[in-house]
């Protein structure tokens, strides 16, 4: 147990994601082991951002049932909601409030040149302005919990721009010393993990393909299917070329994080061999790593009061630090205390 004495000198992470999909192989590879590593160094706050769900359209029953299931995810693979804070985005109304203080400073030139939004909106009719204003929303799950340090992707760099941005405007015009300037955290080691049907990019839980990508709660003999019909070329040679090869390199990437091989390790291995036993072997591999955490996961999902209680203890930890914050910011903007 880490007492409270550390946790006012241990640095603050934070990190959500969308629940849209079902974690996977990717997300797992890429950032939730990289969170379970940092759950001994730092304070963390982790947490199932289903408000920007919202921002594209959902089915309410599926919406609840998905936020639930992610959970339980987050908890089967590892991340303990003792040590740390593990919550519902929803479940804190502070974000949505921050938002709109945020929001009101945000220029809309600014979300403009987004290029997440950008590619979002690409081929939508009816553009709302939750899509528009996501980043903002983004901004504020930061700024709450004083976070130092945001784990984030490439394709999230900038967003956090924005949000280390928007403490300027707001120092700028209210004064400084509510909100703090969060770093972005880069992994040592991040593999990223491609899609299995298009090797070209990232394996992602929102895909209309549900062969693309490895779900973390997908039975064995899925998880099977899907690796011995991964796009690859029509070489035979095992060798690693992301360029030319950019399937195979995907699959001797994953191969490589999940076995602690190095890659030229195991080209050497598959000398003389086809793809075909790299396929099987790494099927083996994804299926004997996943399970216990796929049981785990099943495990939970029978305990749903159990899992509403740690929800609950976690919007509570997390409240008690936003609130803290927000106070501050509606003090400086000048709007009348309650
Ligand atoms: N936008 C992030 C994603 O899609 C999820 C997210 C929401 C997030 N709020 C965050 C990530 C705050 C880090 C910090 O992956």
């Amino acid at each position: 147990m880490t007492s409270s004495n550390d946790t006012a000198t241990r640095k603050t992470i934070l990190s959500g994601s969308t629940t849209t999909g079902n974690l996977t192989l990717g997300n797992y590879i890429g950032a939730v082991s990289n969170w379970k590593a940092m759950q001994q160094d730092y304070d963390c706050f982790y947490f199932i951002a289903d408000l920007h769900a919202l921002t594209v359209a959902q089915d309410p029953v599926a919406l609840r049932e998905r936020c639930m299931s992610f959970y339980a995810q987050y908890i089967a693979l590892g991340l303990d909601p003792e040590e740390n804070t593990i919550f519902v985005q929803s479940h804190v109304h502070e974000h949505a409030e921050l938002t709109w203080i945020l929001t009101c400073m945000t220029p809309m030139g600014y979300l403009n040149r987004m290029t997440q939004f950008k590619d979002k909106s690409a081929n939508v009719k009816n553009v709302h302005a939750g899509l528009f204003s996501y980043p903002v929303l983004m901004a504020a799950d930061i700024l709450l919990y004083q976070a130092d340090l945001v784990p984030v992707g490439q394709d999230q760099k900038q967003h956090l721009e924005l949000c280390r941005d928007l403490v300027g405007y707001f120092d700028n015009r209210y004064g400084a010393g509510a909100l703090k300037v969060p770093e972005p955290y880069i992994p040592e080691v991040g593999a990223k993990i491609m899609s299995l049907t298009d090797p070209e990019s990232k394996m992602s839980k929102s895909s209309e393909n549900e062969k693309s990508y490895i779900s973390i709660i997908d039975q064995p003999k899925k998880i099977t299917k899907k690796i011995k019909s991964a796009v690859t070329d029509s070489d035979t040679v095992v060798n690693y070329d992301p360029e030319n090869k950019p399937g195979l390199a995907n699959l001797l990437t994953i191969y490589s994080v999940l076995s602690e091989k190095s890659v030229p390790t195991l080209v050497e291995e598959y000398e003389g061999r086809m793809y075909g036993h790299l396929k099987g072997d790494l099927a083996e591999l994804v299926v004997s790593t996943l399970t216990p955490y796929r049981e785990k996961y099943e495990d939970l999902m029978k305990h749903q009061d159990y899992l509403r209680q740690l929800m609950r203890a976690g919007a509570e930890k997390a409240t008690a630090r936003a609130s803290v914050t927000l106070a501050d910011v509606y003090e400086k903007t000048g709007l009348l205390p309650r």
